[in-house]
């Protein structure tokens, strides 16, 4: 039954009298349900579910009080509106009264315009409160749909532009999203939320943007590049910053395709930075990177074997990789016993 239709008010008083007169007053408008103990208002309230509940602040044995607490503790109860019936008038019960969570108090002896007008007034507060509870779950869950849809989205859109990078490139289909999910595993091995690693994916797809800018006949060239050529490569890095800049929704995004070929030693490229000073996305890709390129097949040569890329690894240990991330990626290929985790040609 929604909280409009119920009619039900509970009554709980030790006094008999009391009850029949509550029980007089109310019975017009309200479905009166009446109880003479703490065990018995119990154990209607383990089976049914009032509006309301008038609670009598002192009955033999456990009060109207004790009452209350237990009635809070029970699941379809604690936000039961309850009223309580006293006949003192001290400041202290009635601090008391709200104190312990209850919604109002009504002096005894009852007046019936007053309990009435008191009732009605809860009752519908208490409404308003409910509709204004599901019209805020209402517009959550539509606010999280659409965030839901724009995160897809979103991802899709990156995904396509990581996709156009690599079938550019085509010795290295799949690249990108291999970076994308060895940094993501790196990130979560070193204890970082999801959220982070929703990040990296996010960058990692992105880090070599750039090749877009870069002639094909480059890109693709079988024999040795020129300095020329290989000075035009390096210029990838920028070109990726420049594409991605404008993407202010995603901040960072661009750091993995202007970081990636910097080195822990300060060796590499485009801004020669060292250590530490490299953003962190960054330091994790480049280990990603790097271990995708020596795992997948190019047109000179089919991946290496896995003993020669562990090797690699350990030998950029601290020189071109930050040296915990190394480490991470040492264990994942330690962990890769039968060497799975390399370009199988297939797209993820
Ligand atoms: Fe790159």
């Amino acid at each position: 039954m929604s909280v409009s239709q119920n009619k039900t008010i509970l009554i709980v008083d030790d006094d008999r009298m009391n009850l029949r007169f509550a029980e007089h007053m109310l019975s017009t408008t309200y479905n009166v349900v009446m109880a003479n103990s703490y065990e018995e208002a119990l154990d209607y309230l383990s089976k049914e579910l009032p509006a309301l509940a008038l609670l009598d602040v002192h009955m033999p044995g456990k009060n109207g009080f004790e009452l209350l607490a237990e009635i809070r503790k029970m699941k379809n109860c604690n936000d039961l509106p309850v009223v309580f019936l006293t006949a003192d008038s001290d400041r202290e019960t009635e601090v008391r009264v709200f104190k312990e969570g209850a919604q109002d108090y009504i002096q005894k002896p009852l007046v019936p315009e007053v309990v009435l007008e008191r009732i009605k007034r809860i009752l519908s507060l208490r409404k308003l409160q409910v509709s204004l509870e599901s019209e805020v779950e209402r517009r959550t869950l539509e606010l999280e749909e659409s965030r839901h849809k724009l995160q897809v989205l979103s991802l899709q859109v990156v995904k396509t532009l990581a996709s156009t990078i690599d079938a550019k490139d085509r010795y290295t289909n799949g690249h990108s999203s291999r970076v994308a999910k060895y940094s993501r595993e790196i990130a979560r091995r070193v204890g970082k939320p999801v959220e982070f690693q929703d990040e990296i994916y996010f960058v990692a797809l992105l880090h070599d943007i750039g090749k877009i800018g870069i002639p094909d006949n480059i890109l693709n060239k079988n024999s040795k590049l020129t300095d020329e050529e290989y000075e035009t490569i390096k210029q990838h890095p920028s070109i990726g910053v420049e594409i991605l800049k404008n993407i202010t929704g995603m901040p960072n995004i661009e750091i993995g395709a202007h970081y990636h070929h910097e080195r822990f030693d300060g060796k590499g490229y485009p801004e020669g930075l060292a250590g530490y000073a490299i953003p962190e996305i960054a330091r994790i890709i480049a280990v990603a990177d790097a271990y995708d390129a020596m795992t997948s097949r190019r047109s000179y040569r089919s991946a290496l074997p896995q003993s020669a890329v562990r090797s690699e690894i350990l030998r950029g240990r601290g020189m071109q990789f930050d040296p915990d991330f190394a480490d991470v990626m040492l264990k994942m290929i330690d962990d890769d016993v039968n060497y799975e985790m390399r370009d199988d040609g297939q797209d993820y």
